[in-house]
């Protein structure tokens, strides 16, 4: 009996110390268009900065169907670890890249360019610094 009281305990412990790491992710992106610091990891936000919510599937649907692996449309393939956080703030801060300025992105209005650039900050290849200006930090 006390045994089993042990290992649901050290199952607990071991199930909230993994949930922990897999957050260990970023929380706050400063969105340097509209100088606001937007807390990913909270409310709809965090929902929409994931895979499945507005921000994941708006980068699936537009971006992808030019970036995707084997894409006629001349666009390398391009994934959210193709770049850093701070990588992909710079990327949307700047917009530099041919099809952020041929009119590429219009299908998306500008607080879902916000939120596609919420999710490939979150997800994006890690080497994330929360003292970061990029983090609000
Ligand atoms: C209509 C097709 C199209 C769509 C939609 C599109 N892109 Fe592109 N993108 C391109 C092409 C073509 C290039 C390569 C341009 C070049 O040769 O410089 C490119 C370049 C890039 C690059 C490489 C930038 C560089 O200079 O190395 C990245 C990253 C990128 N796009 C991300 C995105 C993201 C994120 C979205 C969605 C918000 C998006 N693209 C939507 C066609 C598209």
């Amino acid at each position: 009996m006390r045994c089993s009281v042990v290992a649901v305990i050290f199952v607990f412990i071991s199930v909230v110390c993994s949930v922990q790491s897999a957050d260990a992710r970023p929380t706050k992106r400063y969105d340097e268009r509209t100088k606001m610091c937007r807390v990913i990891s909270d409310g709809t936000l965090d929902w929409d900065s994931e895979p499945w919510g507005i921000g994941g599937i708006k980068f699936r649907e537009v971006c992808k169907s030019c970036h995707s692996q084997n894409s006629n449309k001349g666009a390398p393939f391009v994934h959210a670890e193709t770049y850093t956080s701070k990588g992909w703030n710079a990327f949307f801060a700047k917009r530099r890249a041919k099809c952020a300025r041929d009119g590429s992105w219009n299908a998306l209005k500008d607080d879902e360019v916000q939120l596609v650039n919420d999710y490939l900050f979150r997800n994006g290849n890690w080497t994330y610094n929360p003292n970061d200006a990029d983090s609000c930090g």
